[in-house]
Order: C-alpha cells, then structure tokens, then sequence
C-alpha cells in the first residue's frame, strides 16, 4: 500500500512538472535531493550556434519540442571517425525549442495535399504533426575534460535559458547518460 502511495505522488509530481512545460532534463533532475549549483568556470562557448548540425531529434507530448545536436570541431570530428572516447576539448551542444505551426507552411503543405487528393481526413492528420520551430527552451552542453570531471566519464554538465546558466545537479545529467556509455555517454549519431 505504502508503494502505492509513494509512487502515486511521484508520478503526479512528475505530472505537475510536465504540465508547466519543462524540460524533461530539468524536471528529472527536481526529483533529487542533491544541491543544484552553477559551475561558474562553465560558460557558453563563443559561436556555438554556428557549429556543425550533428542531428535532430522531436520529444512528444507533454514535452512538444524540436532539438538539435551541434558539435564543435573536436566534436566533430571525433563523431565522423568514430572517435571512442571524445577527446579533450570536445564540446556538444544541445539546442532545443517549442513544436509550433506556422500558417504560411501549413497552407502551402495542404495546397500540395489537395492537389495530390488527399483526404480532408488525412490532410488534418498531416497538419497536426507537422511543426516548426517557435521559442527557445533551453540550450544544454557536454564539454570534454577527463580530468576535471573524471567522477562524471569526463564531461562537464550545463544548461542555460535565456543565456543564463541554471543550477544543475551534474551527477544527475551524467547517471541519465550512463546507458550510452559504449558511446562515451552520447546518445546523439551522426545524420550524414
Ligand atoms: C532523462 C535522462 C536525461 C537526463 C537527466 C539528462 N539527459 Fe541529456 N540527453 C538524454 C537523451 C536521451 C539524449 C538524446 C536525445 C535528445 O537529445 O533528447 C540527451 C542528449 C543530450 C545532449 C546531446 C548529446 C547526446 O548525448 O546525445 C547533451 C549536450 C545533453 N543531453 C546534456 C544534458 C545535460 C547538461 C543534462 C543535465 C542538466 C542532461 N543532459 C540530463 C537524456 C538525459
């Protein structure tokens, strides 16, 4: 019964969390007790927007965004040649934003759809999946230093909203990256 109780509360907070529109990263890392702080040495790395795409990814409701993955040149190149572990120095960037719609892409998509006959049923299906980027969320980094973050497989952990760092439990971010740790605790591949 007790259990019950417990993960009952759980999974409403989770809830709770999901429902204001957080990222999950951040709302996983609010279920721990351990001290969130900012790693002030941690800051955005210059030009990090305009760095390579490595790939994109989409996170379904109640999440609703669109990410991509950049690399920096280490990064990169470590990706292309299957570079196991990172080097030092490499950096990834994590860049996300809102799944929203935009009238002018939408209406040219179901001008196409209703020229190639589409169903009205199939056109709304269509439109109801098809997003564009709208506001940022946040931006997350992995930088490579094995020995400044050994305890965390070598990457330093930091997200930032609006430019802003925010307190972040490093271990937490490292111990969700651990089933990727053939990878050196990259989830993301390269998309050629
Ligand atoms: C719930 C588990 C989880 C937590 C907690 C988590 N991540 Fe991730 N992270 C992922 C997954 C899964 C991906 C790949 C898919 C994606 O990008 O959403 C990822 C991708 C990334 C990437 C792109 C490189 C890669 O591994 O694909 C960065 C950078 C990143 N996370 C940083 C962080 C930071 C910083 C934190 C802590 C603030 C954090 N993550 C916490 C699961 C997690």
């Amino acid at each position: 019964m007790k259990f019950w109780i417990v993960a009952g509360a759980a999974a409403v907070s989770l809830g709770l969390a999901f429902a204001a529109g957080h990222d999950i990263h951040a709302q996983l890392l609010g279920q721990t007790s351990e001290q969130a702080t900012v790693d002030p040495s941690m800051t955005m790395p210059p030009g990090y927007r305009d760095w390579p795409l490595i790939s994109v990814a989409a996170v379904g409701p109640p999440l609703n965004d669109l990410r991509a993955k950049l690399g920096n040149d280490i990064a990169m190149s470590d990706l292309r040649q299957a570079t196991i572990p990172y080097r030092d120095g490499a950096i990834i960037a994590r860049l996300a934003w809102k799944q929203t719609t935009d009238d002018q892409t939408s209406n040219a998509f179901r001008l196409q759809a209703q020229q190639v006959g589409l169903s009205a049923d199939a056109i709304a299906k269509l439109l109801s999946q098809s997003f564009v980027a709208g506001g940022a969320t946040n931006v997350q980094f992995m930088v490579k230093d094995s020995n400044k973050y050994a305890s965390t497989g070598g990457w330093g952990f930091a997200q930032f909203t609006n430019g802003k760092p925010d307190a972040i439990v490093q271990q937490r971010c490292f111990a969700c990256h651990e089933p990727a740790k053939a990878t050196d605790f990259v989830f993301t591949h390269y998309s050629p």
